[in-house]
Parts: C-alpha cells; structure tokens; sequence
C-alpha cells in the first residue's frame, strides 16, 4: 500500500453531514429565478460551463471577522472596484467538482472534500487564508440543493461547481490582501464527449512551460493557466485537442497537461504516472484512479517519465495505451502525441475505457461505492 498524501488525508476524513454543513449558507431570496420555459431550454443542451444557474454561494474574508456573510444568494455581477487586487496581481484560486444525482433522486458529490483541502493548499502558496473544510462543504450542500432541480440525471451528465477565492481588496501596494471573497457558481454540464468517445490528439509543448520549479505549478490558480493558453491556442490551430507540458527545468519530463494529469499503460500491465514534483496539480481524479487500480490489483508507479524514453516505449510497443483524467471529462484516451520532430500513435484504449466506466458508475450510483468517494448533499 502507498502512503496517503495530505490531500487525501483530509479528503477521507469524516466531516458533519451536509443537513448540518448546508445551514452556514442562509438561502436568501430570488426575485425572478428561471421559467419553466428557459430552464427547459438550457437543460436540453447545456454543454459545459454555458450556462449558470440562479443562485451562488458567497461569503467574505477580513481580518477582523474571518470568514464571515455566508449565503447563497442571486447569482449575479459582483461589484469589483477597478484597484482590486486580484485584477492587478492575479491572487486568486479555484476549484471545480461535479454533484450528481442518483436514481433514487439524491444528491451526492464525489470527494468534495479533497477539493476543499486542494484549496487550502493553493490558499497557502498564494498567502491567501485559509477557509475551513466545513464551510466549504456546507457552500457546496447548500448550493446543490437550492439548485436540484439543475442536476440531470442522465449518464455522463452534473452540475458543475466552480468554487473561486480572489482578492477583492482596493490596493495597489504589492501585499497579500486584506479582503476576499470566495463565490461558488454552479453549471449545469452535459455528457463530456458530445462526439461519442474519441482519443485525444496530443501535441507535446517543448517551448513554452506552465510552471517551473519553485512556483505555483500545483496549485490551481489562474496565473497557471495564462501560461497554458497561448500553446493551447497554437496547438489547436495546428490541430492538437490538448497541450502536454514538460518540466520546466530539463524540459524532457512529461508534467502534466493544461487541465489533467496524464498516466501511461506499460504492456505487462502495470501503470505509470509523473510524480508529484511540485510542478503538477494533485488530481481528484489522478488519486482516485491511482487508488481504484491498486485495489484491483494493477501496480502503479509514480515516477519520472522522460519523453524520449516514452517515445521508444511507444514505437517499440511497451506503452500501448495513454490516458488523461481531470474532473470534467473524467478519462479520456491518448490517440497521438506528436512534437518537435516526432509522431507517435497508441492503439488502445481498454483501461481507459475499464476506468471511466466503473468511476462514472460510482459517481452517478450505479455501483456501490466501496471506497466511500462519495459526500451525499441531500
Ligand atoms: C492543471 C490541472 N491538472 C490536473 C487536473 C485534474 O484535477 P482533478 O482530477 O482534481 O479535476 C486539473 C483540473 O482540475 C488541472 O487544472
């Protein structure tokens, strides 16, 4: 058995249900929530991060009262000032996870507490407090249940939470903030691969880099995904689906890509991942399929995975199988990666395939969650 890392500490320990969590977040009125018609409408089709629903979870930090405000409330326009500071020095992070609901109509979500304990850690890097796990999950429960009615039932289908922390504070002096607002929005999301299953077409960033040593590279905030944008844009100019990133100081490692962390199948079955230099954001869905595989018996190794090794494992046949896991799209296959002066293509796809299947069955309550992922809301 491999040690648990913190996140996953905390993610799996025990917190108050969501009945208790949920009313730290008073329901404040809405003037004119969504017709029948329009709701309707967006739920046909809702895509992915298109649409928002009627309500936010919101609260404030200061240094006298901490986390304080705490409702869900219309969603809407904030009122920023021009000098906030998040505008200015990008001191802000992010999160994002799923609700689903079951058969039976309950809500749950899967390891909320994992992404909670992923933004403290990115709160720390960027010397923003803390907000306690607690009210994390009671924004979470409060919001999904004021919003049931956005959480499709269908396979493949959520509402997506996207929970934000920036600094909101009028100030121009390079500091740390003395004022934050954190704001959960939620997204009503529909299957991930509206083309049917696909395999990914991969291009390998050998110029520009997401994050280097020493810097924020596993923590998920905003400025990490400037980064990534440009390449993204050029490879998918050229192409590419997605942008795998190589490590910033011998650019020769596989990191990780824009918005998922990458695994390799090594044909005597067992399993490699990059390990955690620091430079890759600690995946939910990286840990839980690293977990769901050791307990069906496939070994997984963290470890370094030098491209030009890669490329010779692929050409030779040891690496048949590439996939890339993150929380929106859960899995998905690696088809091809390519770079500078090479092209290589992997033929299979049957453990990506294996995993997405058996994840999606315990998020949306087809199969019994033997390991006890799931936080049931309401
Ligand atoms: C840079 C990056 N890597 C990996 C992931 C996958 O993380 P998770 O599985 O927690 O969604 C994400 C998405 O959150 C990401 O933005």
């Amino acid at each position: 058995m491999s040690e648990k890392t913190e996140l996953e500490i905390l993610a799996d320990a025990d917190y108050p249900n969501a009945d208790e969590l949920a009313r730290r977040f008073a329901v404040q009125p809405h003037p004119n929530p969504r017709g029948e018609e329009e709701y309707l409408r967006i739920m046909e089709k809702p895509g992915f991060g298109n649409y928002f629903t009627d309500y936010m979870a919101h609260a404030t930090w200061t240094p006298e009262e901490g986390w304080h405000a705490k409702k869900i409330e219309p969603f809407g326009p904030l009122r920023l000032d021009p000098a906030a500071a998040v505008l200015h020095y990008g001191q802000e992070v992010f999160e994002g996870l799923k609700v689903y609901r079951h058969e039976d109509g309950s809500l749950h979500s899967f390891r909320p507490a994992y992404n909670a304990a992923r933004l403290n850690a990115s709160c720390r890097r960027l010397a923003i407090p803390p907000l306690p796990i607690p009210d994390f999950l009671g924004a979470v429960a409060a919001l999904a249940r004021v919003e049931k009615r956005w959480v499709a039932d269908a396979h493949g289908s959520s509402l997506y939470l996207r929970p934000v922390v920036f600094a909101s504070e009028s100030f121009l002096g390079v500091r740390s903030a003395r004022r934050y607002e954190f704001v959960v929005l939620a997204s009503p999301a529909g299957p991930y691969f509206k083309h049917g299953y696909r395999p990914i077409r991969v291009w390998v960033e050998q110029e520009y880099h997401r994050a280097g040593p020493g810097g924020m590279g596993d923590a998920k905030t905003g400025g990490n995904y400037a980064a990534s944008l440009l390449p993204k844009q050029q490879a998918h100019e050229a192409g590419y689906d997605e942008v795998l990133f190589l490590d910033a100081l011998g650019n020769s490692d596989l990191d990780e890509l824009g918005g998922m962390n990458v695994f390799a199948v090594l044909s005597d079955g067992s399993v490699i991942t990059p390990r955690l230099n620091g430079n890759i954001l600690p995946g939910c869905t990286r840990s839980s399929i690293m977990e769901f595989l050791r307990r069906s018996g496939t070994p997984v190794r963290e470890e370094r995975i030098g491209l030009q090794w890669l490329i010779g494992a692929i050409e030779a046949g040891t690496v048949r199988e590439m996939f890339a896991c993150g929380t929106a799209a859960v899995v998905t296959s690696v088809g091809s990666l390519a770079g500078r002066g090479f092209s290589v293509d992997l033929a299979d796809t049957q453990v990506t395939r294996h995993i997405y299947g058996e994840l999606t069955a315990i998020q949306e309550g087809r199969r019994p969650d033997r390991f006890g992922w799931l936080y049931p809301l309401g």
